[in-house]
């Protein structure tokens, strides 16, 4: 179950997938410290500022010990931006690098990154033996698409050529660029991926919401591991979850309301550790319907946080929902407890 990247040793075979503007370190220290995680990503990095180690891109590679092992992932198109890139990315300590070919937002296409180096695959093979020759140790990964379109599925065919430029693993996202995020994940272009490459794991990636789906996944496709995405920004036990699943065939109880509660203030409080308290606030307003999802009946949460312009508001919206929680969970049958409640009373 465990998975292997080139020399570095997974502790498990569930990865975090990158999701720009919502997986940065504040948030995966917060899946991490739940349990389950092989490995957590970075969103994908442009070459140029992290070059100029401009402040934005200084925020995106934002780290710190407890977010180990970690994946920086690099987008674009020119070579040697790319692999002085690479460079600078294994000099600041990332465990792994990855090169994004999946992007399918035009901003990135248009300059002939992410998914559009799905288009040329020998250019992309030799971009990537290139970056692959700069590395001194640490290994390189790509994460793609099944293809532009249902007219130019490259996946199995670009994987098995990346596995023989030096690269260690693939992530294969099954959709292709055209469906965006339409329709669902199609596990037969995982397992065509799968079976294309010769020694190299190959990661599953696409619309993983249970454990049971990741399970379906591996089983349907023989892949190695699991990247998840999405589902982990409403449930971020859910690697845990997986993880206990697929080595124990349980899932263990669903965290309590209070330590669901206490996942926001970690993610809230990590926010104001890597980058200010305004920025918390904001990102809370919008952040807590993510959770909100796995809390229900949570109006009273949703509308109040929206409204929170300071730390004390953030601590008195929670504390409000929570002692809300305590006679929700009472459950009163009928009277006025039960209009109460049926109002979503606020203390
Ligand atoms: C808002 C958003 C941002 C994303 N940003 C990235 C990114 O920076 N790099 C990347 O490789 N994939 C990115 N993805 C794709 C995800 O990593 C993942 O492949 C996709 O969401 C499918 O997995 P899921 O169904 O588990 O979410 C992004 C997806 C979304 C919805």
């Amino acid at each position: 179950m465990t998975l292997r990247i080139g020399n570095l040793q997974l502790a498990t075979n569930l990865l975090l997938a990158p999701i720009a503007g919502y997986c940065d370190v504040s948030f995966r220290l917060v899946v991490r410290s739940c349990g389950g995680v092989g490995l957590g990503c970075t969103d994908l990095l442009c070459p140029e500022g992290v070059l100029r180690e401009t402040k934005r891109s200084l925020e995106l590679v934002a780290t710190c010990p407890e977010d180990s092992p970690l994946c920086m992932q690099l987008y674009g198109s020119d070579t040697d931006r790319l692999c002085e890139a690479a460079r600078w990315a294994e000099d600041r300590g990332a465990h792994v690098i990855d090169i994004n070919m999946g992007c399918p937002v035009d901003k990135v296409t248009k300059r002939d990154g992410g998914s559009k180096l799905l288009c040329d695959p020998d250019r992309t093979l030799r971009l990537v033996e290139k970056v692959r020759a700069v590395l001194r140790h640490t290994p390189l990964t790509a994460k793609l698409r099944l293809g532009w379109d249902d007219t130019s599925i490259v996946a199995p065919q670009l994987a098995r050529r990346l596995e023989e430029a030096g690269v260690a693993a693939v992530t294969i996202h099954g959709r292709t660029t055209a469906m965006k995020f339409t329709g669902t994940a199609r596990l037969e272009g995982i397992a065509a991926v799968v079976a294309a490459v010769r020694s190299i794991p190959v990661i599953g990636n696409g619309d993983v919401r249970t454990p049971q789906d990741a399970q379906h996944m591996i089983a349907t496709t023989g892949c190695a591991g699991v990247m998840i995405g999405r589902a982990a920004l409403s449930t971020p036990w859910l690697f845990r979850d997986t993880w206990s699943y697929l080595t124990t065939g349980t899932v263990p109880p669903e965290p309590t309301i209070e330590q669901k509660c206490q996942l926001m203030r970690d993610h809230f409080y990590n926010i104001i550790r890597f980058r200010n308290e305004l920025i918390a606030l904001m990102e809370f307003r919008k952040r807590v319907s993510w959770y909100a999802r796995k809390m229900t009946p949570c109006r009273i949460l949703r509308d109040q946080m929206r409204t929170i312009n300071s730390v004390a508001d953030f601590e008195r919206v929670i504390g409000e929902f929570l002692a809300w929680r305590a006679v929700w969970d009472l459950k009163p049958k009928r009277g006025v407890m039960r209009e109460i409640v049926e109002s979503e009373w606020r203390p």
